[in-house]
């Protein structure tokens, strides 16, 4: 008799009887009230000494949060070192030199294992990280469900083919977005993310000397935007790791001035400034850029979509000691 195929049905008896939801399969507000209780001030600590440190870290946690949740869900996947049995997404060329934020993450994770030990998943302490870095930066707070576990593997193909590129169009940056279960406006929203961090010059130096082959700058460039990137970034190979605001004008509040950019024509990579080509887009970009209120309630619901996508729950996958290494 194949005793595997009863698996799932004692599993749920199991869960039902005994346990109550959160232990089996969902994820609740609640899933470390009782295990780890001092969670949440423990990370809030942690991000909020790395910020006094240096107050990019905010925006590094946000984006690093988001390449791990678009490369097969919230699974801490993006944190593992490569293996001798897989290579996995950190050295993708989307983040390799450019995402950020490990150590901080390390260092909370290992103030999480003191007070509960082999309890807290490093996908939850990610998520959590994000939500009070974006706090702490002026943005918007939102309620973090908790209870993702830990992914076993990591795979750099998945990363190179499911992260955006700022080099692509708004409609394979979309159908990106889609794929998850995200829409048009969620691709708007998040992107209001670049209201705060740093772009390397080679992620947008092709718009200040030779766009689109044209040996000219981007049209939709403004001028004296364009006069101060081409300082920052001259047209030499040199210049490539330079970094320039994304947002120039409040860079490390997290408001809605990204918005208020691209209507002056100001925003910083293609496909931001893409944004604006668009009808559908280019209208919430217009009420954003009038209404702080709103882009700060619809990036908080934006952010719980894009937190909860593809988590493992339950038995799946485990809860790591160490960020960077399966047990
Ligand atoms: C819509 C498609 C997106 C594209 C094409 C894109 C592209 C980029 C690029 C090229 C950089 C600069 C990286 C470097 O120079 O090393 C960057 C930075 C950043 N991105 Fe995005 N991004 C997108 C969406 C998002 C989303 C959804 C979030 C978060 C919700 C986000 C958060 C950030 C942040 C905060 C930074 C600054 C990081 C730092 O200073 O360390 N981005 N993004």
């Amino acid at each position: 008799m194949n005793t595997k195929s009863h698996m799932p049905l004692t599993n749920s008896l199991f869960c039902f009887l005994f346990l109550s939801s959160f232990v089996c399969g969902q994820l609740d507000y609640k899933y470390y009230d009782a295990t780890c209780p001092n969670l949440t001030k423990i990370v809030r600590y942690g991000i909020w000494s790395a910020i006094s440190n240096e107050t990019r870290m905010a925006a590094s946690l946000l984006r690093l949060h988001f390449h791990d949740c678009f490369v097969n869900g919230c699974d801490g996947s993006v944190l593992l070192d490569d293996t001798s049995t897989f290579t996995g997404e950190k050295n993708a060329p989307a983040n390799r030199n450019s995402a950020r934020g490990f150590e901080v993450i390390d260092a909370i994770k290992a103030n999480v294992e003191k007070a509960c030990p082999s309890t807290v998943s490093c996908a939850d302490i990610l998520t959590l990280a994000a939500r009070e870095a974006i706090y702490l930066t002026g943005g918007p707070y939102w309620s973090v469900s908790l209870g993702r576990r830990d992914s076993l593997t990591a795979s750099q193909s998945a990363a190179n083919a499911q992260i955006p590129s700022p080099f692509e169009p708004l409609e394979n940056i979309t159908a990106k977005f889609v794929s998850k279960g995200l829409d048009i406006k969620d691709v708007v929203v998040l992107s209001g993310a670049h209201t705060i961090g740093f772009a390397q010059c080679f992620t947008f130096k092709q718009r200040l000397f030779d766009f689109d082959g044209s040996g000219n700058p981007d049209p939709t460039l403004d001028s004296s935007l364009l006069g101060n990137l081409r300082s920052v970034c001259p047209n030499q190979n040199d210049s490539d790791s330079n970094l320039a605001p994304l947002d120039a004008v409040t860079i490390n509040k997290f408001d809605n001035v990204y918005f208020k950019n691209l209507m002056n024509n100001s925003g910083l990579l293609q496909s931001d400034q893409a944004l604006m080509n668009d009808n559908n887009t280019a209208s919430l970009v217009s009420t954003y850029s009038k209404y702080p209120y709103l882009f700060s309630k619809a990036f908080a619901a934006s952010m719980v979509k894009l937190t909860n996508l593809g988590v493992l729950t339950g038995q799946d996958g485990e809860i790591r000691k160490n960020c960077r290494l399966v047990n």
